[in-house]
């Protein structure tokens, strides 16, 4: 009898027990989601054979789905912690590319479905600019990230993060898991299309947070990936919303949940029942084209005839879309777009379709068939074999650079004498265009906040690119005509060294020579080796430009001794009067602000130092320019180096460039090139 009681009393005790932890356990487990009456929004859906897809190969979009009731993590007013809860999901990320990342996604508890606010690409769907990072967020998630955004300080691109109200990760490790039998860590690749399967686990008492991925099927390594404090009491709301938030950026992919099984307050999620999980879709080549095999085998004269037709058809088609291909470009297949596609995106490279034509070929606009992307095509005609390979690596290594403030360039394609860059569109134009507006359009002045705004994000893709990316590159051309302003006039570097963009407007057969010197750095013209310094100098000139409107070098504002307008003497007279500011563009009139105005054009200065090693590195740059370190002041005895010294070997430099853009052999004429012949 007194056992009996006491049994009883133990029972009362649990169920009190539970209900003061967290009202109630909570518990869902989807073997497939074809009846599971999620709530999706955005690109989000569930396929027919009833997996959750979180993307549809839509750009720059959002996808959610939630477990449509809310789930009561604690008894309102109850102050109660937050107690114990499991999750687990297989899951799988198909993307376009093998080899090439895109945006990932992510397990969330959120306060609410409604996350109209975030942003797709690198925000997952779940923040913004503003939100990333703010405490009111209440927003819990588990992220399986394949981009590695340096601004969120990821570890790589392939990684798993405990994300609490912020993109940047309280914990994250590389994807993989420990063997069980061996201890040894076995990579995973996120992107590798093949299914694989999550656990997250919080234990109320510890806040510890535990997460172990594995491929589908294996049990759940005994291990963990991530193991870490997180008080989520001080975090998940007393009711909240658990599900997926997913985003595409450039990239096509697809983010697939297969199943999904949840469990609060106390002890582990259901498994997953492997045999009820609906199969992802085969993947693999498109079966080729059976038109022809098909048309030619039948005997009558009709048949011949409509198979000679289908074969010329064939042919031309053939010819009109031929591409050059060559077995050391194997490995850099995904980068490699289909002529077809890209003359379908331009309707036949139209003329109403050209950006710009200049120096070293044509651009123009397209849609991607397919994923209805905006891209800017340019088309460079190149004669010459020699040095395609490295060229292509280049532009292969280039693509591979992801950072905000420079224009990412998706691939490429080769024809007979021409090759084909495929880069993001930018829908402002060049900043060139913005900066030295003549009288006759009614392009609005370029008001300081913007100009400050450009010249940090240039500064800051620049960083990137020396000293953040995984290898150094050299940008080697940096100028206003080759920044470009996206949807939100954040400034892009492009144009990697290899071309020019957007450059109507200007003659491309003088003002673009002549300009571009004034940007040359004297030790490249003397060596011809570039560098990041070399490229602290272009930039240092950038500045001034961008600051005072004008160009470096103005071959039209000669003075009456026939001498050229050069624009860093120029600022320089004004800081020696002691009034640097004197030399602002004066369209702006006194709307820009002083202290800002005279740290550009002093930094300006400063990075145009004759001497390499006394010019500021990218990171000094950056932090002079957000104020976190003071600029040196300059010596008194500064002197801008004499853009004219080296005159004749600069003439020399240009006239076999010119000579090589009118016989069209551009095979790899960029400035680096350029440089090369001099050098020796
Ligand atoms: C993808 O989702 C968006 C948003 O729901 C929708 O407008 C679009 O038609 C979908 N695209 C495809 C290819 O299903
Ligand atoms: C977690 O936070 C809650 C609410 O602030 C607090 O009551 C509790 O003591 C914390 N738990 C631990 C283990 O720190």
């Amino acid at each position: 009898m007194a056992a009996k009681r006491s049994l009883l009393l133990l029972v009362v005790l649990v169920v009190v027990v539970e209900a003061a932890a967290g009202g109630g356990a909570v518990e869902f487990a989807y073997n497939g989601f074809g009846t599971a009456g999620l709530s999706l929004d955005g690109m989000a859906t569930v396929t027919p054979a009833g997996l959750l897809l979180l993307t549809n190969d839509t750009n720059m979009s959002k996808g959610h789905a939630f477990h449509r009731e809310p789930v009561r993590f604690r008894r309102a007013g109850a102050g109660g912690m937050v107690p114990s809860f499991s999750t687990t999901f297989v899951f799988a990320i198909v993307s376009e590319f093998l080899d090439l990342s895109t945006s990932g996604f992510a397990l969330l508890v959120s306060p609410t479905t409604d996350l109209a606010t975030a942003m797709p690409q690198q925000y997952l769907g779940m923040f913004n600019g503003t939100s990333n990072g703010d405490a009111r967020n209440h927003v819990f998630a588990v992220e399986l990230d394949t981009v590695r955004n340096p601004e969120f300080a990821d570890i790589n691109n392939n990684h798993v993060g405990v994300d609490v109200n912020s993109l940047n990760s309280s914990a994250a490790a590389p994807a993989g898991y420990f063997d069980d039998a061996t201890a040894a860590f076995r990579d995973l690749s996120l992107i590798s299309r093949d299914p694989m399967q999550l656990w997250l686990d919080y234990d109320a008492a510890t806040t510890e947070v535990t997460v172990a991925v594995a491929p589908a099927r294996q049990p759940r390594p005994q291990a963990p990936l991530i193991s870490t404090k997180v008080n989520l009491s001080t975090v998940i709301t007393d009711t909240a919303y658990v599900g997926f938030s997913s985003a595409s950026s450039i990239v096509l992919v697809k983010h697939y949940v297969v199943g999904w099984s949840f469990r609060l307050g106390g002890g582990a999620a259901q498994p997953l029942d492997y045999d009820t999980l609906p199969k992802l879709p085969r993947i693999g080549p498109r079966p080729r084209s059976k038109a022809l095999t098909v048309a030619l085998p039948i005997a009558t004269t009709a048949a011949v005839l409509a198979a000679v037709a289908i074969g010329f058809v064939l042919l031309r088609r053939r010819r009109r879309y031929a591409e050059l291909r060559e077995d050391w470009e194997v490995e850099f297949g995904p980068h490699r777009f289909a002529y077809k596609d890209l003359y379908d995106a331009t309707d036949g490279f139209e003329t109403k379709h050209l950006l710009g034509a200049g120096g070293f070929g044509r651009v123009y606009k397209g849609v991607l068939p397919g994923s209805r992307t905006e891209v800017a095509v340019k088309k460079v005609s190149h004669e010459s074999r020699q040095g395609m390979k490295e060229f292509v690596a280049e532009v292969v290594s280039i693509g591979r650079l992801r950072h905000r403030n420079l224009v990412r360039l998706l691939g490429y394609c080769r024809r007979k004498g021409e090759l084909l860059l495929v880069y993001d569109c930018m829908p402002n134009g060049s900043l060139d265009k913005h900066l030295h507006v003549h009288d006759d359009e009614d392009t609005p002045v370029l008001d300081w906040a913007r100009r400050l705004h450009v010249i940090r994000g240039v500064a800051a893709g620049l960083l990137y690119m020396h000293e953040d990316w995984e290898k150094v590159v050299i940008h080697r051309d940096i100028k206003a005509s080759n920044v470009l302003l996206d949807g939100e006039m954040n400034g892009r570097l492009g144009d990697f060294g290899l071309a020019r963009l957007y450059d109507h407007g200007s003659d491309p057969q003088t003002t673009h020579v002549v300009g571009t010197m004034g940007y040359l750095s004297p030790e490249l013209v003397r060596t011809g080796k570039a560098t990041t310094l070399s490229d602290v100098f272009a930039f240092g000139a950038f500045l001034l430009e961008v600051a005072c409107g004008r160009r470096p070098i103005e071959e039209e504002n000669a003075d009456a001794a026939g001498d050229r307008f050069v624009l860093a003497d120029w600022v320089l007279g004004h800081w020696r009067k002691g009034s640097i500011t004197g030399a602002v563009d004066a369209r702006l009139g006194s709307e820009y602000e002083p202290t800002e105005a005279g740290l550009v054009l002093r930094l300006g200065l400063a990075c145009l130092h004759p001497s390499p090693a006394v010019r500021p590195s990218m990171r000094q740059v950056t932090q002079y320019l957000d104020g976190s370190a003071p600029l040196p002041e300059l010596p008194a005895t500064y002197v801008t180096c004499d853009m004219f010294a080296g005159m004749e070997k600069y003439q020399a430099l240009f006239d076999s460039w010119s000579v090589r853009r009118s016989t069209g052999d551009m095979s790899i004429a960029t400035m680096s090139d350029i440089s090369l012949s001099c050098g020796r």
